[in-house]
């Protein structure tokens, strides 16, 4: 399967809204300037925000972002990007900014609009091109959280779709141009002995923590607007759910991928209260930007079924949080014991059974945990992994690899307008009505609410620090 498409003409300029935010400094410039160095930027990127910024303003937080972010090790790289950057200030309600924008474009005649502005202002940047005439033969890209719901993502949907082809529009999720979430497709669709036990019959559960151990870093507000569950869980962890969960591909073709996932949250059952655990980190109540008495959740753990023939009656146990012990992301594939006890040890309680183990951050692997006999008269044992160490030193880092696609028109590793709304039926019943944030001390593995939550299934798999290299 290939995602890359021929025959779409690539976009010939970039306009960034939302140049002076946090995203752009965190992961927009430097994967512009990896593709610089690649020789692969070579159109116009136009900066947009409201900062009154000057054009060596942004200039240097462009070069502090990508020193930041690595260092410069590419001078000529680095002066094309900024011989490259244009910048508009005004307000993206004012018709003068989206004037002022298409004057900065000039030739330019199929610009890629890229969103990296809060969600709030999505509808407004989209009219305010149209009115502009700025749509035609344009493309967007929108960053996630596409939407704060069920009905303000269908509602983007609907403004998106009056404006843009659905081939012109690119929701991120950087998850899925990360090279581990991508082996999670290939490794099951490569190979032919996951398929006789990828279901109910043999999987008791399954687990995936996505850990940090850093807190809000500086974005109290933006988090406010959104929480764990909007931030990270009904996006990146449900990205990571489809590509384990979902039927083969009928073709190939992405398409067929994008079918198969919307499938899958379509099946998914939509989350009761007693699902969802929500935590709040000690202390996130005095960073800037939060409410002194706030209940966003900085944690949730939550258990969710789909109900599909093949996994029916399989708990999925889906955790993330900041300020956690580690920063790590896992998948845990836990399988039945053997339908017999034969050996003394041969029938392990549930969570000590054999399991899949995808490692994907920091480093990435694959793991099959299986009994191994000890040496000795007795026949006991002990579980041990075949361990697949799957790293690729120099791969493209996410942003940069989808920016290349969306302003080549290859929307494969982008969602899909129904998967999205899919996926926010799943948590809408839980966004308004929920329990309190539970508290939870730093460095730790969130509230103790989220253990009894999966206790009947052998408990958490807390994923264990990034091994040394040999
Ligand atoms: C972002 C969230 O989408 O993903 C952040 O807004 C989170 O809160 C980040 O830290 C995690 O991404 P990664 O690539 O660092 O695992």
């Amino acid at each position: 399967m290939n995602t890359v498409k021929s025959g779409k003409r690539r976009s010939d300029a970039l306009v960034l809204f939302g140049v002076t935010g946090d995203l752009a400094h965190k992961m927009i410039f430097p994967a512009l300037y990896a593709m610089a160095k690649r020789g692969a930027l070579n159109v116009p990127v136009v900066g947009v925000a409201s900062s009154k910024w000057s054009l060596a303003q942004l200039r240097k937080r462009a070069t502090d972002s990508i020193k930041a972010s690595g260092g410069i090790a590419d001078r000529r790289a680095l002066h094309r990007l900024l011989s490259l950057l244009r910048y508009v200030d005004g307000d993206y309600n004012d018709p003068a900014t989206y004037l002022a924008l298409k004057n900065a474009l000039g030739k330019a005649r199929r610009p890629a609009h890229y969103l990296a502005i809060p969600p709030a202002l999505f509808t407004t940047v989209i009219k305010g091109l149209c009115a502009a005439g700025l749509a035609d033969g344009a493309r967007v890209i929108v960053e996630k959280p596409f939407g704060r719901d069920l009905a303000s993502a269908r509602s983007l949907n609907r403004i998106a779709a009056s404006v843009f082809p659905q081939d012109s529009i690119f929701r991120i999720d950087h998850y899925l141009a990360k090279e581990a979430i991508m082996n999670i497709l290939y490794f099951r669709f490569a190979n032919s002995f996951l398929e006789p036990i990828w279901n109910r019959n043999y999987v008791a559960s399954v687990q995936i923590t996505l850990a940090e151990d850093f807190g809000v870093k500086g974005r109290g507000a933006f988090y406010e607007t959104a929480g764990c569950l909007r931030d990270v869980v009904q996006n990146h962890l449900f990205q990571i759910v489809a590509l384990l969960a979902m039927e083969p591909p009928t073709y190939r073709g992405f398409g067929a991928v994008h079918g198969e996932t919307a499938d899958v949250f379509q099946a998914m059952r939509p989350l009761k209260t007693g699902d969802l655990v929500r935590g709040q980190y000690a202390g996130y109540r005095k960073e800037p930007g939060v409410a002194k008495s706030s209940d966003v959740e900085t944690f949730c753990a939550l258990r969710l079924y789909i109900d599909s023939w093949r996994w029916e009656g399989v708990p999925w146990y889906l955790r993330s949080g900041k300020f956690l012990a580690e920063t790590a992301a896992e998948v845990i594939v836990q399988l039945k014991s053997p339908p017999q006890r034969l050996f003394a040890d041969s029938a392990p309680a549930p969570g000590g059974t054999n399991y899949l183990r995808f490692r994907l951050s920091p480093n990435s692997a694959v793991a099959l945990a299986a009994r191994v006999k000890r040496a000795g008269e007795d026949f006991v044992g002990d579980q041990r992994e075949l361990y697949l160490i799957d790293e690729r030193p120099g791969e493209e880092a996410p942003y940069e690899r989808l920016l290349g696609d969306a302003m080549a028109g290859n929307g494969a590793l982008f969602t899909r307008e129904d998967a999205v709304e899919a996926a926010w039926a799943v948590v809408d019943p839980v966004l308004t009505k929920h329990r309190r944030a539970a508290p939870y001390r730093r460095c730790g593995w969130g509230p103790k609410e989220a253990d009894a939550l999966i206790a009947d299934d052998g408990g958490w798999h807390n994923p264990v620090p990034r091994p040394a290299r040999a």
